[in-house]
């Protein structure tokens, strides 16, 4: 009987000791990337759209990159290090869609890639003229990160916001941050462009995000209890049912 309740007590402690020492803090990654005051955390702005009718890829020939080409530049503040690591990113997609990222020369229409801004985020397509995409040197040099944010450049949303969604993930909005419900509305309109939910897209959140406590709290829990979500930053190249659907929403632009 003494054994038992020296070893329920013991129990009990080491679960207190557990809980507190597992309460870690959110990663500057996830910081960088789940920002509150923008549309789904890292969308500054899409192409043609107003917020709310947003779809899984955009919808529009006009909003995407004529001839699967987008010109860069780098902001001064992109060092060394930094740049290769995006044209590392950029190989991703050179490697396995027909998307080409091309130094610009005199086009109208690029990506400014900045690091010297707040958080990770792009706008959505083409919206015009100069366009950032913000790659903050704290918290957002990290390949998955920078496939991620290009990914929105040319044309995508978030797969954890897709229409479908409710059959594969579970939003616990109780765990979610006041205020914050609405980074998981789901798409209202939307185009699917050949490939069905995955939850290893690159375009997928993790399980924290915008949690009242990370690593707790869960926020997007699978369906398939067998799945772990991985964050975007944690991912080394894009799923092959991403590099499929660039090549789908591109299927016109690109000549093969
Ligand atoms: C950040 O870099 C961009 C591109 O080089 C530059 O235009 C901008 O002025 C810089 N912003 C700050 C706050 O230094
Ligand atoms: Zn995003």
């Amino acid at each position: 009987m003494y054994l038992y309740h020296f070893s329920m007590l013991l129990v009990t402690l080491l679960a207190v000791v557990a809980v507190a020492g597992a309460t870690p803090a959110v990663p500057r990654a996830a910081t960088a990337m789940y920002n509150p005051d923008l549309f789904q955390g890292d969308i500054k702005g899409i192409a043609g759209q107003e917020p709310g009718k947003e779809r899984a890829a955009i919808l529009g020939e006009q909003y995407l990159w004529p001839g699967g080409v987008v010109p860069y530049v780098f902001g001064n503040s992109v060092n060394s290090y930094e740049r290769s690591l995006i044209i590392s990113a950029m190989d991703d997609f050179h490697a396995r869609t027909c998307i080409r990222f091309v130094e610009r020369t005199s086009q109208s229409n690029y990506i400014e890639i900045v690091s010297n801004d707040s958080g990770c985020w792009s706008y959505v397509g083409t919206i015009g003229g100069k366009q950032r995409v913000s790659l903050d040197s704290n918290g957002c040099m990290y390949k998955g990160t920078v496939i991620h944010e290009l990914m929105h450049a040319i044309g995508f949303y978030h797969e954890h916001c897709r229409n479908d969604r409710d059959y594969y993930v579970t939003i616990h909005y109780e765990n979610v941050q006041a205020g914050m419900e609405s980074q998981f509305n789901k798409d209202t309109y939307w185009q699917y462009v050949g490939e069905g939910y995955n939850y290893e897209s690159i375009m997928h959140y993790g399980t924290y995000a915008f949690s009242v406590q990370w690593g707790v709290a869960k926020t997007i829990v699978p369906t398939d209890p067998n799945v772990i979500l991985t964050e975007a930053y944690d991912k080394l190249q894009m799923a092959q049912s991403d590099a499929n659907q660039i090549n789908n929403l591109y299927r016109n632009q690109c000549s093969f």
